[in-house]
């Protein structure tokens, strides 16, 4: 009991992965309704997100696991949603931002969508299968306490970036760090690791001006053209596993 106490503390008070030039503050429901009311350039062309490959990986992924259900923590504006439901999933989703939730249901009129807080117990009521967590919990300071809700047996699909942001209160660099902070609670199978793609909603022009921008800086310079891009421009981890 002491031994698992100890541990949680440990954890929870961890710094190994935390940015000391970006202060690690969490950001509430209002931050999110403001970015999403302000839009997302390139829904309706998922191939131009940034986010693509990721969200490929996590459906192929999901159809591997064959996951009858499927609840999606931290939905967004339903983007990962929609090519999740085309997948032929059994589907529903969460967002704590009332705004995102608006818009994946207009986008999506037969899925499932909801309010809520990941933080609560309350949005994980209903049934299901497996849990899908697409980088969200570097949002989230609390996040073991998120994980804690989802139930045991359940087929857990996440990810967690590689780099930092205004929003991220944490960030990993291996896939050690990403075992010792969730294997308590994910009895994690396997870690891959995908890499942003570094042209994806960029006109030509905006691509060329990054990559000026970036000649000063050798690794960042080729991770940009395409050598090493996960670990010299950015990138995501993405983990399997069974909530224990
Ligand atoms: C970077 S976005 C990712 C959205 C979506 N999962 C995707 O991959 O496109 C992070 C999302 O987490 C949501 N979020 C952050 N904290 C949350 C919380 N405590 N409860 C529910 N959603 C939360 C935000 O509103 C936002 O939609």
């Amino acid at each position: 009991m002491l031994r698992s106490c100890c541990a949680r503390f440990l954890l929870k008070s961890s710094i190994y992965c935390g940015n000391p030039d970006m202060p690690d503050v969490e950001f509430k429901e209002e931050y999110y309704d403001r970015l999403y009311r302000e839009g997302d350039r390139t829904y309706g062309r998922p191939q131009s997100n940034p986010y693509y490959p990721l969200y490929q990986k996590v459906v192929d992924l999901a159809t591997k696991e064959r996951l009858g259900s499927i609840l999606e923590v931290g939905c967004g504006a339903g983007v990962l949603s929609g090519m999740l439901i085309a997948a032929g999933m059994d589907y529903s989703g969460f967002d704590f931002s009332r705004v995102a939730v608006e818009k994946a249901r207009a986008r999506h009129p037969n899925g499932s969508f909801h309010t809520g807080d990941a933080t609560q117990a309350a949005p994980y009521r209903a049934s299901y299968d497996g849990v899908v967590c697409c980088e969200v919990l570097e949002h989230i300071a609390d996040e073991l306490t998120v994980i804690e809700h989802w139930k045991t047996g359940a087929v857990c699909i996440c990810s967690v970036p590689n780099f930092d942001y205004e929003s991220h209160v944490r960030f990993f660099r291996s896939e050690t760090q990403i075992v010792a902070r969730y294997g308590a609670l994910i009895d994690i199978g396997r870690i891959e690791r995908v890499p942003v793609s570094a042209s994806a909603g960029l006109s030509w022009s905006e691509y060329f001006r990054r990559i000026r921008w970036a000649r000063h800086e050798p690794k960042r310079l080729f991770g940009i053209l395409g050598v090493n891009r996960f670990r010299w421009y950015a990138g995501w981890f993405v983990f399997v596993g069974r909530r224990r």
